[in-house]
């Protein structure tokens, strides 16, 4: 089976896809959620003098930022391709704004359920055409150094945004869908999922390694409302992206699920179909191993906060976190995304201490 029809460098690093298939690894791997992103001066240089969705549509704008940290950290074994979960909700023919400070704003957000007829559903993938175009401009510019990570929202969190209008503490409105309107919610899910699925597919086709899901929202949901609002579509994902890679001759790659605050559905979770399930900092690494079994790769979680601690700090909480997880099936990470204002020699002691540990 063709990994891909390109010809892209030879991978030169793949602790990573190790790590995710379960195979043996000479070190620990290690990438950071938002890598790309804020907390560094050559992000923010860019960011001065460019939109930030223009960034992500423009693929060499996409590729500088993505290489960005692995410029500056050595240390870490991935890139994340530079986008943002927001793009699917725009392919739909919304309008979503980064605004600084605030973060993104939709002006129009879905007020009632009818208003689900008004997305653009077909066509949605050919015009993220240009997620497609980053990644494979950055598979050769990485030269095979690291992999490249694709990624995508879960439909529960797009589906969030899309009715709060932005980020929510409360989660008000879409919590009084879940409530009155179930049906026309699994039907959005549904249109969701389906575009998700052929985006991720495209991402593959475009050079993505791995692929990592977000359901950053699920902090949200009960258990129950997790088994029956996320995990399905999560499943459905898994399974029709490996469907659709093979009846294209594609290998399929590895998927990670990454369900923010949903530690009390990791056995759910585990039931997804995904080789990786990535961890917030509250879940206790061997509790969760215990719950998720041998087959499946964890990923995480140190606490984003602890890197306003001292860099002997940072290497001491790091080192004792890798030891907790365990050498076999395991990728470092933080728990969630790294901050905007993290110092820069944090970043730096705690992708060393990875390598360092164990
Ligand atoms: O990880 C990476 O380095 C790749 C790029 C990436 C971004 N967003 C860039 C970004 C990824 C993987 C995302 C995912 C994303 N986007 C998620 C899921 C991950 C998570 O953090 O839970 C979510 C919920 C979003 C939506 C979003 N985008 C929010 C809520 C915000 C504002 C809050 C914030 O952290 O700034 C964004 C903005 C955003 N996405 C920025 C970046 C670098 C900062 C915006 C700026 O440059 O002005």
């Amino acid at each position: 089976m063709a990994n891909n029809s390109k010809i892209f460098p030879e991978l030169k690093n793949d602790r990573l896809l190790k790590a995710a298939l379960g195979e043996k690894v000479d070190k620990v791997p290690v990438w950071v959620m938002r890598q790309a992103g804020r907390y560094l001066p050559e992000f923010q240089e860019i960011r001065a003098k460019n939109d930030f969705f223009t960034v992500c549509r423009t693929p060499e704008l996409a590729c500088e930022v993505t290489l960005q940290p692995l410029r500056r950290y050595p240390h870490l074994d991935a890139g994340i391709i530079f986008s943002d979960i927001l793009v699917i909700p725009q392919a739909l023919g919304m309008t979503v704004e980064m605004h600084s400070g605030v973060g993104p704003v939709f002006p129009k957000p879905l007020c009632s359920p009818n208003e689900i007829e008004y997305l653009k559903e077909e066509g949605a993938v050919e015009r993220l055409k240009y997620v497609g175009d980053a990644i494979t401009l950055t598979r050769y510019k990485i030269e095979g150094k690291v992999p490249l990570i694709g990624f995508s929202g879960a439909p529960f969190t797009l589906m969030g945004y899309m009715i709060e209008g932005g980020g929510s503490k409360s989660m008000a409105k879409t919590k009084e869908w879940l409530q009155n309107y179930s049906s026309d919610v699994h039907h959005l899910l549904s249109l969701l999922a389906r575009v998700i699925i052929d985006y991720l597919v495209m991402q593959v086709e475009s050079g993505a390694q791995l692929l990592q899901v977000f359901e950053s929202s699920a902090e949200h949901l009960t258990r129950e409302q997790f088994d029956e609002f996320s995990a399905p579509y999560v499943r459905e994902i898994r399974q029709e992206v490996k469907r659709k890679l093979k009846e294209k001759n594609i290998f399929p790659v590895p998927m990670t699920i990454f369900a923010k605050g949903a530690g009390h559905s990791l056995d759910i979770q585990a039931k997804l179909g995904y080789n990786v399930i990535g961890l917030d900092w509250t879940i206790d690494p061997k509790e969760a191993r215990k719950i998720v079994g041998e087959d499946i790769t964890l990923q995480g979680n140190l606490d984003p906060q602890d890197l306003y601690k001292s860099p002997e700090e940072i290497t001491k909480l790091t080192k004792d976190m890798v030891q907790r997880f365990g050498k076999h099936r395991y990728i470092a990470n933080l728990g969630h995304g790294i901050t905007p204002q993290t110092p820069l020699e944090s970043m730096a002691a705690f992708t060393q201490a990875v390598h360092d540990a164990i």
